[in-house]
């Protein structure tokens, strides 16, 4: 865990005020709680303040989620500084790549995604790109263990990576494009690398045992049966007919 600390002042906007859309959306968020909590709502008008702010979170726009919150700053910063969702540098204008470096993405190649990152972005975490478009840092676990190794962009997440998927997914945010999210490697969310090995039959999902009766035990019985019934040998097919005409001989 790196230490978080609030950005230089020289990087410091002179201010910060929510835009009007914003403004409307962060009092639908506080109006979800009872009075007197209004404070529940830091970490969805912080994320918000973040995302209005190009990625990062500024002294300034702490101060304003502080006032419309009725918290004095420094419960902003306690909670500003906690939490890595929270970007308290300037970030790339593209992307602000987050590798998770815990031990299965360890295990898994994490190295090799950093040293990818090191080559194209910057040599330090938290610094830019020469172009000022990326930046990155190295994360704690980010909750996608079973598709190690991954990245995360804001809330989406690259998984199952090699450095030359990782490569390909930077070309392609410096491009402006959106890469396909999730597994690079073709397989659907966490299924088995080998492929769906359980529930697989069609029946369980398709709602063909709808009004079937006894539910599940219906189903089981039908799935059962299906599966005998593709186990049982199935009749011979009647051999090919002999080509017509005298058969060649030695
Ligand atoms: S260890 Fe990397 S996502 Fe959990």
């Amino acid at each position: 865990m790196s230490v978080r600390r609030l950005a230089e002042k020289h990087l410091q906007p002179e201010s910060f005020a929510f835009t009007p859309e914003n403004v409307a959306w962060a009092k639908q968020q506080i109006a979800k709680y009872p009075e007197g909590r209004q404070a529940s709502a830091v970490i969805p008008l912080l994320m918000r303040a973040q995302e209005q702010g190009g990625g990062w979170l500024s002294e300034p726009a702490m101060r304003v989620v502080g006032e419309m919150l009725d918290m004095p700053p420094i419960r902003i910063y306690e909670v500003a500084t906690f939490y890595t969702q929270f970007q308290l540098q300037p970030v790339g204008r593209k992307a602000h790549i987050q590798v998770c470096g815990t031990t299965p993405c360890m295990l898994r190649g994490a190295e090799a995604l950093i040293k990818v990152c090191k080559h194209r972005i910057n040599e330090h975490q938290f610094h830019l790109s020469a172009d000022g478009d990326f930046s990155w840092e190295e994360v704690e676990c980010a909750g996608a263990c079973v598709n190690a190794p991954m990245v995360q962009v804001v809330k989406d997440v690259y998984e199952d990576l090699t450095p030359e998927a990782l490569e390909k997914i930077i070309d392609a945010l410096a491009r402006g494009e959106k890469p396909k999210t999730g597994p690079q490697i073709g397989r659907r969310s966490s299924e088995p690398v080998t492929g769906e090995r359980t529930l697989t039959d069609p029946a369980l999902f398709d709602g063909s045992m709808i009004g079937k009766g006894a539910g599940l035990a219906a189903a089981r019985e039908a799935i059962a049966a299906r599966a005998a019934a593709e186990q049982t040998p199935k009749p011979a097919e009647p051999a090919a007919a002999a080509p017509s005409g005298k058969a060649k001989s030695d």
